[in-house]
């Protein structure tokens, strides 16, 4: 018997990933959920119809290493290129706590990404945005700053990709496609996040012209008024057709790119709509969805967040269900997995239930990802690009801006390459930071300023980027 939440002859393919035990989802109906995925569907991790089957594994995901006689490990010169292993380079390996599986991390030397915040100014005013809690001077990347940026990304071995995103709306700046193309040019991969609401006939024609590879939109909400809700000054029915115009330009131009990913942020008002978004998103052929919890950065947001529960254990083994981490016995958020779940069942694309060890992991450095201000300046994460306030359970703390340099005075390389940011990088592998997040004990809580393994500025054991509550795509 197919598990009920599988509509017979449907185009699915369902792929779960479970690696230690999922024992922690100590949600009944969520374990009852993949515990009859598991167990009563024989095809167990992949569930799929017989006209649309299992799809070959991408030669990237079935390439072996080989082991040489004096005990080296060779690795194919591609992934090798692609992961920045070059000689002298040191990736850390993780067992996973299954035992069975290695993970080989990227080396910190490798720059795989260059975030870039086109303007930190936006047309719109989300309740949630970061932009609410500072009082900074508004600005955009000017053209001498972004052709510095540009020349040094095409100087490096590697070209990185570049994701116009950070703290403000980058189809606000008004040479987001210029930009594009010109990064394109010298062979960068360009992804995108944008609020969606610039989107008009012209400019979607402009971006798929200049060659965008993704582009990720924020939708809040499924309804015109839970998403105006929290994205003020925004309307869900004209974003919907902006996406829908994107859709049917790309079908006419016979064009695959940019492909579409939506972004979600989670809150206690807007967690029922999210199987919705997931279902809106199907609909206009989104590939990529991304779920976050909300980085409170006032009271308000800190009664809104769904991962309380979470943050008070010390040594989670969480389900990591391709979500941040989340209450999952929280019967609003087990509802939405189950929809999103049946939603992603429609879908030949797939809905990963990965399991993956707790936090304390800096996801900017496990991308190897750098961000570059509007202004030129670096910063190792997109937290760091500004000074600003969020909750840590009952506590405010203060994030205070961090930067290694500026592209203005040096290039990226060299700033990437400096002892400090080396080493940093490095503190952020091994993750030697005071656990802020979990102790809050002390007032060193109120800032990143350090902590009591004295760190120093940034102190990065407070972060609820680190600790997988907060994500970006
Ligand atoms: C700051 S925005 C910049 C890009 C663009 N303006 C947009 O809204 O998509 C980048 C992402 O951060 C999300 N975001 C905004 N405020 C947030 C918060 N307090 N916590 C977590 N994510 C947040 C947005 O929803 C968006 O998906
Ligand atoms: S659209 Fe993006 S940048 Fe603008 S207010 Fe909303 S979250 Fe902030
Ligand atoms: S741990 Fe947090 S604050 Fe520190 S670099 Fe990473 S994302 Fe930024
Ligand atoms: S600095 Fe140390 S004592 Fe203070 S909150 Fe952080 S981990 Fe706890």
């Amino acid at each position: 018997m197919g598990h009920p939440m599988l509509n017979a002859g449907a185009m699915y393919c369902i792929h779960i990933r479970i690696v230690p035990a999922y024992a922690r989802l100590d949600n009944d109906r969520i374990s009852a959920t993949v515990t009859r995925y598991l167990i009563q569907e024989p095809r167990m991790n992949h569930v799929g119809t017989e006209a649309m089957p299992r799809p070959a594994p991408s030669p990237s995901h079935a390439t072996h290493m080989t082991v040489a006689s004096d005990g080296s490990i060779v690795v194919p010169p591609e992934v090798a290129r692609r992961f920045g292993l070059v000689p002298g380079a040191a990736a850390r390996i993780d067992i996973a706590p299954d035992g069975n599986t290695l993970s080989l991390r990227r080396p910190i030397s490798s720059l795989a990404q260059v975030y870039v915040e086109l303007t930190n100014g936006c047309n719109i005013d989300c309740r949630t945005c970061m932009r609410n809690v500072w009082s900074l001077q508004t600005g955009f990347m000017d053209d001498e700053t972004f052709e510095r940026l540009r020349v040094q990304i095409a100087e490096m071995p590697v070209t990185p990709t570049v994701f116009f995103g950070g703290f403000g709306e980058p189809m606000h700046h008004p040479k987001t496609t210029e930009y594009i193309r010109a990064m394109r040019e010298i062979g960068a991969e360009v992804d995108l996040i944008t609020n969606g609401t610039l989107l008009s006939e012209q400019r979607v024609d402009e971006l798929i012209d200049a060659g965008l590879r993704r582009i990720w939109v924020s939708l809040d909400g499924a309804r015109p008024e839970s998403y105006s809700d929290v994205r003020l000054g925004a309307s869900l029915p004209l974003v919907l057709r902006n996406l829908e115009r994107l859709r049917h330009r790309k079908r006419l131009l016979s064009r695959t790119k940019p492909e579409l990913g939506v972004a979600f942020v989670a809150m206690d008002r807007n967690i029922g709509d999210l199987p919705e978004v997931v279902r809106i998103g199907l609909d206009l052929g989104a590939e990529h969805f991304s779920v976050s919890n909300v980085l409170p950065h006032n009271q308000e947001l800190n009664g809104q967040t769904l991962y309380d529960n979470e943050m008070a254990r010390w040594n989670p083994r969480r389900a990591d269900i391709d979500l941040a981490r989340i209450d999952l016995n929280d019967p609003r958020v087990a509802e939405a997995i189950r929809g999103v779940l049946s939603a992603g069942s429609r879908t030949r694309g797939s809905v990963d239930l990965g399991f993956s060890p707790a936090g304390n992991r800096c996801p900017f450095v496990d991308k190897g990802s750098v961000s570059v201000r509007w202004d030129g300046s670096v910063s190792a994460c997109l937290a760091l690009l500004h000074t600003h306030t969020y909750y840590v359970g009952e506590h405010a703390r203060t994030s205070h801006e961090h930067s290694f340099g500026s592209v203005t005075d040096q290039t990226l390389t060299e700033i990437w390459n400096s002892p400090e940011y080396v080493d940093f990088r490095r503190r952020l592998e091994e993750f030697s930071f005071s656990p802020c997040t979990t102790c809050r004990s002390c007032e060193r809580i109120e800032e990143n300023r350090d902590d009591c393994t004295n760190s120093g500025h940034p102190a990065c054991g407070g972060c609820l980027w680190a600790q997988g509550f907060i994500r970006c795509p």
